[in-house]
């Protein structure tokens, strides 16, 4: 039977890991994969972090399980995170997932179970595990146009157009803050003509938030998620505690399930339905964790701070890079780069000069010229900014 198998299409971001670890140049940079770097290269366990696992491993007296939609007091914290008072509580059905990418692929079976034949619209481009997702589980993804390679920010007269042609029941997928991979964000007025869009034409909102305060601060990266599910009928959220916890590998993601005229009861049954099928309990540790810190202002507002302090570094990072690359290539063409926002920027060149960076100075950056811009430091922003210019970016 297993001979019956046929080699998958290989992840980029994860084939770019592997073919990092084995480039055995001493200076070559990693602005691949999506983790925060400090300065000295490291990805540190944030001091919240470290101080409520110490208490969780004082306190903890029993590993049973929890329930399929995970713990209630996970469910309340990070709905008041990332969705503040926007929607009433008992509107919003939640489930713990595992990571993200768990709450991404719980949102899509959820979708095909109510609406098996509802498109998906998706941002040209968008994290390319999206739409990988969608085609397993056998939804139909839409591009719709987002990133405008000139001025490298959003077409937004394109993708009003695109999403103008989506039918009633249709769902269109949105980067909350920190668009992944290209850095390019709309604004709130911009946010506030999606959302009448949407209601126009009867669409279903699904955000998928991964970077909350990596952007323009928590509160600030939260706005657009809140606006729309203040104002639309039904709403999925994805969230992700990977990134502003620095807790990747404890798998600590939330889907919420928001809805005017559904029972929530009856979401709710079916987001558990959607746990007990794929992996039945939710990974705990991570959430207890987040539950923790969210839950102690002295310990939330230590996390909140290093937080912002991981922001700045990379808001730091991006200023120091456009600048240098003003001065290296002697005009303004990069000065985008400062004014994108979160973890990555798409620098809108061809895979053919991503690969000559690569080989002829040891820069990983996605075949899509997407980087991590918080793999760089001082002493990468220069020798980063020669290899654009060299390459003929
Ligand atoms: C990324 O886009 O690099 C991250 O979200 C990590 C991943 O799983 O791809």
């Amino acid at each position: 039977m297993l001979s019956n198998l046929k080699a998958q299409p290989a992840d980029k971001i994860l084939a770019l890991m592997a073919a990092y670890r084995e480039d055995p140049r001493p200076g070559k940079v990693d602005l691949g994969v999506g983790v925060y770097k400090n300065a000295g290269g490291l990805t540190p366990v944030m001091r919240a972090v470290k101080e409520a696992e110490r208490r969780i491993l004082a306190e903890q007296d029993s590993k049973s399980y929890v329930g399929l939609a995970g713990d209630p007091a996970y469910s309340n914290v990070m709905i008041e995170l990332i969705l503040g008072e926007s929607v009433a509580r008992e509107r919003i059905a939640a489930v713990a997932t595992p990571g993200g990418t768990g709450a991404v692929r719980q949102a899509f079976e959820l979708i095909k179970l109510a609406n098996p034949n509802a498109k998906v619209h998706v941002s040209n481009p968008t994290w390319p595990n999206h739409v990988s997702i969608l085609k397993y589980v056998g939804l139909e993804s839409v591009a719709y146009r987002y990133f405008d390679s000139e001025s490298r920010g959003v077409d937004f007269a394109g993708m009003l157009e695109d999403l103008g042609k989506a039918s009633e029941g249709d769902v269109v997928l949105l980067h909350g803050c920190c668009h992944n991979p290209t850095g390019a964000n709309l604004n709130l007025t911009q946010w506030q003509q999606v959302v009448d869009l949407i209601n126009e034409k009867n669409l279903v909102a699904m955000i998928d938030i991964a970077y909350q305060g990596f952007g323009d601060g928590l509160e600030e990266d939260a706005k657009a998620v809140r606006l729309v599910t203040s104002s639309v009928a039904n709403a999925l959220v994805a969230g992700s505690c990977s990134k502003n916890f620095g807790i990747y590998r404890e798998r600590t993601g939330i889907l919420m399930a928001i809805s005017a005229d559904a029972e929530t009861s009856v979401v709710q049954q079916n987001l558990n339905y959607l746990n007990r099928q794929n992996f039945s309990f939710p990974p705990d540790h991570g959430a207890r964790v987040v539950t923790t810190i969210l839950s102690d202002p002295a310990l939330r507002a230590d996390w909140a701070a290093e937080l912002e302090e991981v922001r700045l570094s990379m808001l730091g990072l991006r200023e120091q890079l456009a600048e240098e690359l003003r001065e290296q290539s002697g005009s303004d063409r990069f000065g985008f780069i400062a004014q994108h926002r979160g973890m990555f920027s798409q620098i809108g060149t061809t895979p053919e000069l991503v690969e000559k960076m690569r080989a002829d100075s040891g820069i990983y950056m996605v075949s899509d010229s997407r980087m991590n811009i918080a793999g760089l430091n001082a002493q990468t922003v220069p020798i980063l900014a020669k290899a654009i210019v060299d390459a003929g970016v």
